[in-house]
């Protein structure tokens, strides 16, 4: 390489000369040629043929430049670096426990494997893409480190087994992170909905005004789906925390290996019991995408509906500043697209399940290289979900909700007919013969053009006979709130209970 940029300089057009040693550059990391800048920024072009395959000697040809293209998975696998060393540590520990390899060698293993984490971490370590994945990038840097040693780290494992076992180890961590984030969110919602337990709303069906509700139990609604998120992940992460290592490839393995002693090594509740299933298993990954799918669905109604309250049809809230975009041209504008995105985003969560169920639909058992596109659609949803969960609970404290335009939309559109004739049933007339002569009230209302509170004691006699002057407080929004009495209902006490209760799920503020 020193020889080739000192023959180059030699050149006197240096602009040239530049553009030319950049064409190459981008032509030969396009065909896999230069994996990584050092850490200096300075390329490393590495010699593709120099290391041999771990499984060179069953053949006579070198691997194609397009297959090992094809074929890597370091580009993304990579980011599994922390949870590949975890279980090579843990492996090698069992590995000398058994007296299956020497303590000396299990020492230089454990050591070359700390050594190569610290390079990782630092950016000095250069991953190599004809190296293929993370787990023979890592062995084949062990293997320098530390020779012979490093080459028996291998011994009664496979990287089936220990492929399944870095993808659980990663989603386990990212799966405590994400419940995390959602209880945060959950506490926010609760914030909010204590400092408006008292602001009443119009409730909706059909996007339609249907009676009036608290915005706080509106609010709780929201925290009550992610309470079900919450708990769906963490049932999910029952399933997700068994040790597959030990599988082997597919069959197990002759070597007297202590796979519950990895187990508990590495945290897990339990180790696989067919080692079949175990290295051909992604049920794990496609719940966590499914229990996400779940998720977003949940983020993005909630993102509907702030952008639809953000309108100026609706005018409930304003969105902080900090949270909106301006418009290129209109400059009045002020546009809702962080609630856009994390609606938008909803479809590519989608898109990722259903593509990881594809991949595994008609599998035959046990792995088949088909599983490697899991990494993608899993990494995808975790960095996803997060930012949105992120982004949504820093947005919403920053909401000003227009609790006047609320609250005097509530009582709007004859939001309290239902209560008119539940007030009927309870001096006597059957519920349907109440519902139609309320329905025949708010039509008389329509055509006079008054509202229900507008009608005289005289009117309302002429529906029936029923009517006496306490139906009035009954046609404020405020006692109709006030009134529901059934438990989860929308009534400021029954809200109250609500909010203690989502207070004991969520835990400390
Ligand atoms: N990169 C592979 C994956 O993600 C690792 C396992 C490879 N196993 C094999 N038998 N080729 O699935």
């Amino acid at each position: 390489m020193g020889k080739f940029i000192s023959c180059l300089d030699s050149f006197s057009h240096r602009p040239l000369l530049l553009l030319w040693i950049s064409s190459v550059y981008i032509s030969r990391k396009v065909l896999g040629f230069i994996v990584t800048p050092d850490s200096k920024g300075v390329c490393t072009e590495h010699r593709r043929y120099t290391m041999k395959k771990p499984w060179a000697g069953r053949f006579k040809e070198q691997t194609s430049r397009v297959v090992e293209s094809f074929t890597e998975s370091i580009s993304f696998d990579h980011r599994l670096w922390k949870y590949d060393i975890e279980g090579s540590i843990a492996h090698a520990k069992m590995l000398s426990k058994q007296r299956i390899i020497p303590k000396s060698d299990a020492v230089k293993i454990i050591h070359g494997l700390r050594e190569i984490a610290k390079e990782i971490e630092t950016g000095k370590f250069i991953f190599r893409e004809d190296l293929e994945d993370i787990h023979m990038n890592i062995e084949a840097a062990l293997m320098k480190k530390t020779g012979d040693a490093g080459g028996k780290l291998h011994t009664a494992r496979s990287r089936n087994d220990q492929v399944a076992l870095d993808l659980r180890l990663y989603l386990r961590t990212e799966t405590a992170a994400i419940i995390s984030l959602i209880r945060t969110f959950q506490k926010t919602l609760l914030d909010s909905a204590i400092k408006h337990l008292n602001t009443l709303m119009p409730g909706y069906t059909h996007l339609q005004r249907a009676q009036p509700v608290m915005l706080s139990h509106h609010l709780l609604a929201y925290a009550e789906m992610l309470q079900r998120d919450r708990e769906r992940l963490q049932d999910a992460l029952k399933r997700m925390n068994i040790l597959p290592l030990g599988s082997c490839a597919l069959a197990g393995t002759t070597f007297p290996i202590d796979r519950s002693y990895v187990a508990q090594l590495l945290g897990f509740e339990d180790i696989s019991y067919n080692s079949i299933d175990a290295v051909s298993d992604r049920d794990f990954a496609v719940e966590f995408l499914s229990v996400s799918a779940i998720l977003i669905m949940h983020l993005s109604r909630l993102a509907e509906e702030l952008i639809l309250w953000s309108t100026e049809e609706f005018r409930f809230i304003e969105m902080p500043d900090a949270f909106t975009t301006g418009s290129s041209i209109m400059p009045q504008k002020k546009n809702p697209d962080v609630a856009e995105l994390i609606r938008g985003k909803t479809g590519r969560i989608y898109g990722h399940l259903i593509s990881l169920l594809t991949t595994m639909k008609g599998l035959p058992l046990s792995y088949n290289r088909d599983l490697q596109e899991d990494k993608v659609p899993v990494f995808d949803t975790v960095d996803t979900v997060k930012s949105c969960l992120i982004v949504v609970n820093e947005l919403f404290p920053g909401i000003r909700f227009n609790t006047e335009r609320m609250r005097a939309s509530a009582g709007d559109a004859f939001s309290t007919a239902t209560d008119i004739a539940e007030y009927l049933v309870k001096k006597g007339t059957p519920f349907r013969k109440a519902h139609e002569i309320t329905g025949r009230i708010v039509l008389y209302c329509i055509t006079k053009n008054k509202k229900l509170e507008d009608l005289t004691l005289k009117e309302l006699g002429t529906f029936s006979s029923s009517f006496g002057k306490d139906i009035y407080s009954l046609l404020k929004a405020e006692e109709s709130v006030k009134n529901k009495k059934s438990a989860g209902s929308t009534a400021p006490a029954e809200v109250l209970k609500q909010i203690k209760r989502m207070g004991k799920k969520v835990g400390s503020r």
